[in-house]
């Protein structure tokens, strides 16, 4: 399935739903153009309400079925809005390749949005509520998803739902395989045949993926949930990439870092002695399945690795992500994480801004032989991004409150360098600016001065 990965994203819904101001939105998260059949029909043919009075439902049931199809029938992976009819043409949503996104309004909402507009089927209220209760159903059963607003339209296009594990959404045969102190913790998501996996970075090894290849028993229509946090859903992922040249996967991350980061995105991995997430694929999950209600048992050290991520996110989202309860923190940060993973899946480009702050901290992650922890590092680093982008530290430093580093300076910018090849004196960097992260040069002695800055005397 994986949502409308290379496909089109294309939604329907009641009128007053917000078709196309929501539709609009998610195309430019998303990079994507966007069409709005209603808006082509008029175009070409005039407004459809005088469409309705001069030739009747039928007549304009035909028009918007032929400008849906030729709209579905552009190369380019788009989102398509629908007028709110559509679901009446027989068969016309099923013979179009796309993903179809349910906008869902309630008929009170709806009503209020469009009572006294010039839409011909909003002028009785009774058979507006009529005509509603017809269509909900039919929606429904025509959508792959439902969604209410745009982060909800990116997160199901991304195939990413919030909420537990629901057994319907495992198509066939399923394994499990879960971090080994997260199931004393926490019951199973599914009733299946599980492979136990140890906790944390020794996941991520050849051995572990070479244990898991032998022990599975699946087939190709087969599904692996992988249930802990980013170590499992890494060895999880990569090895659902490579077994039987790959199988269907769904992460159900129980972490911050894993919910809001590493479940996302498509991206798995394992370790070599050589230096972390040296091996791996691009294998966007089936499904990702975000139940932060597993966060309630997460220490505090583990929260602050999460929360470093969140900050990153609001500060390139240019929204205080921070500040919001688990529940709605989780959704928002996962809802710009999958939006751009749609716009750039295997990371040609858009992708990069997700670094901000990590090549300082990978630096410092290394001169310390990968004893500080990526949070703490990201910490540090998103204090350099923002000095050098000339931005505000006091967020980070009163969340995150980031403390210099013991490290080897000359280590830290060996390692800086080796990661990011200078070319001619200049770094490039992800910065932030007016709108958003951005990829610039800037000069190796600002860089240096900025790395410095972050290690302790
Ligand atoms: N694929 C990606 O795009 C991506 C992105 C970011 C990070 N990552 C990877 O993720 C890994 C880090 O993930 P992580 O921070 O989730 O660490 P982790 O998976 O090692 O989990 C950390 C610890 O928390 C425990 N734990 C998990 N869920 C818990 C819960 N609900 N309650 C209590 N304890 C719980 C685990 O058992 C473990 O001991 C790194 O290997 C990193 O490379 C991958
Ligand atoms: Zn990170």
């Amino acid at each position: 399935m994986s949502g409308a990965l290379g496909k089109h994203l294309v939604l329907v819904g009641f009128m007053g739903a917000g078709k196309s101001t929501l539709g609009r939105e998610v195309a430019a998260r998303l990079g994507r153009p966007f069409l709005d059949v209603d808006e082509e029909v008029e175009r070409a043919e005039g407004p459809i309400w005088e469409l309705f009075e001069q030739q009747g439902e039928a007549a304009f049931r035909e028009l918007e079925a032929r400008f849906l199809r030729e709209a579905a029938g552009r190369r380019e992976p788009s989102v398509i809005a629908v007028g709110g009819g559509a679901v009446e043409t027989r068969n016309l949503l099923e013979d179009i390749d796309g993903f179809v996104v349910h906008v869902h309004v309630d008929a009170d909402t709806a009503w209020e949005r469009v009572q006294g507009s010039r839409r011909p089927l909003a002028r009785h209220e009774g058979e507006f509520r009529e005509r509603y209760a017809r269509r909900e159903p039919l929606y429904e059963q025509a959508a792959d998803a439902r969604a209410e607003d745009v982060d909800g339209i990116v997160l199901a296009a991304a195939g990413v739902s919030i909420g537990p594990l629901t057994t319907e959404s495992v198509a066939g045969p399923a394994e499990l395989v879960a971090d080994a102190h997260v199931l004393e913790l926490h019951a199973p998501p599914l009733d299946a045949p599980f492979h136990e996996v140890p906790p944390g970075e020794d996941a991520k090894t050849v051995d572990t993926a070479e244990q898991l290849w032998r022990e599975l028993r699946l087939d190709r229509t087969g599904t692996l949930v992988a249930f802990g946090g980013g170590c499992t859903t890494d060895v999880a992922g990569f090895v659902a990439a490579t077994y039987l040249r790959g199988v269907d996967w769904i992460p159900v991350p129980t972490t911050l870092v894993g919910q809001v980061d590493a479940a996302i995105g498509g991206k798995t991995a394992i370790d070599l002695p050589e230096g972390k997430n040296l091996v791996g694929a691009f294998h966007w999950p089936a499904r990702t399945v975000i139940d932060p209600g597993y966060l309630t048992t997460l220490p505090e050290e583990q929260r602050r690795e999460g929360m470093a991520e969140v900050v990153k996110t609001g500060l390139l989202a240019g929204e205080p992500y921070w500040e919001l309860p688990d529940d709605e923190l989780v959704r928002r940060c996962a809802a710009f994480k999958a939006a751009i993973c749609l716009r750039d899946p295997h990371d040609h480009g858009p992708r990069l801004v997700l670094n901000l702050g990590h090549t300082f901290a990978h630096a410092l992650e290394a001169a310390a032989g990968f004893e500080v922890s990526h949070g703490r590092a990201v910490a540090l680093g998103l204090l350099a991004a923002l000095r050098l982008s000339g931005k505000p530290t006091q967020a980070v430093e009163e969340i995150l409150a980031p403390e210099p580093v013991p490290v080897d300076r000359d280590l830290a910018w060996q390692a800086l360098l080796r990661d990011k090849k200078a070319i001619r004196g200049e770094v490039r960097l992800v910065l932030l600016g007016e709108e958003g992260g951005f990829t610039t040069p800037v000069a190796e002695a600002d860089v240096r001065r900025a790395l410095d800055e972050l290690i302790a005397e």
